[in-house]
């Protein structure tokens, strides 16, 4: 009798948990953070310092998405002053009908210079609705392809699931000194490229792993996610920086993981 009763205790403790952090972690979900980052830039791409730019991804809109958390991420953005807005993908997770309502939201977007797309893996069945739609909003979209400014470019190779992101013909239109931000959605693809011109690579697609254990961080990271699940990297003259994103996938819950905003400003 004793015995079933600490069972029953220790039962009811461990059901209580889960449920509370469930409880928290549906929350969460709503929780906006903004991380607000030095990258360090070698030498060679001095042009870059100074140049402060915001990073969003991993919407999922169709998937639980909610509008006021992307209009509250667009006015931080837009209170942060940046010269670039980078999007990095997954607007969705397969149903287009949540791409509308997230473009009225980033269509409020007011960065100096540009707003700039790439797509995700998710996107791939739906890219031309999204492609339009993002255009209509006012980002410029890149898919294998760069655009270009006096200092720098910004180049952006589709997504690498599917083995569609091909990054030769995407720098291949880029002077050969000029520095280059690289926007890869899949952030393992950073083992991928040695070239000199890229200073820094932004990605998302991993959600930080959305749902994270105390004491030992993400439970699940996808393919192509696993080695760099979020955060700033370095590898000689580059720099990655892995965002968490905006959204969930499958499940409604971010537990030690909450939606990002990341503000990134280089320094020579
Ligand atoms: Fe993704």
């Amino acid at each position: 009798m004793k015995f079933s009763r600490r069972k029953w205790l220790v039962r009811s403790v461990l059901c209580g948990g889960a449920f509370a952090g469930l409880g928290c972690g549906a929350t969460e979900k709503h929780r906006l953070s903004v991380t607000r980052t030095d990258i360090p830039l070698d030498p060679r791409h001095a042009a870059l310092d100074g140049l402060k730019l915001a990073l969003m991804s991993d919407f999922h809109h169709d998937d639980y998405g909610n509008s006021r958390l992307i209009r509250r991420a667009v006015e931080t953005i837009n209170n942060e002053g940046v010269d670039l807005v980078i999007l990095a993908g997954d607007y969705i997770s397969s149903d287009s009908v949540g791409i509308a309502p997230l473009c009225e939201e980033l269509s409020h977007l007011s960065p100096r210079l540009a707003t700039l797309a790439i797509l995700g893996n998710h996107d791939r069945r739906h890219a031309a609705l999204i492609r339009s739609s993002l255009e209509e909003a006012g980002a410029t979209v890149l898919v294998n392809e760069a655009r270009e400014f006096p200092e720098f470019a910004v180049a952006g190779p589709d997504s690498h699931c599917g083995r569609l992101g091909d990054l030769p013909r995407t720098l291949g239109g880029i002077a050969p000194e000029k520095p280059v931000l690289l926007a890869w959605h899949e952030p393992d693809t950073f083992d991928l490229h040695d070239d000199p011109r890229i200073a820094l690579q932004v990605s998302g697609h991993t959600h930080g792993g959305q749902i994270c254990a105390p004491f030992y961080g993400p439970l699940l990271l996808p393919k192509y996610g696993k080695k760099y699940p979020y955060g700033l990297y370095r590898r000689g003259p580059a720099s990655l920086f892995v965002t968490r994103g905006i959204g969930t996938l499958k499940i409604p819950v971010r537990f030690l993981c909450p939606p990002e905003v990341a503000v990134l400003r280089l320094v020579g």
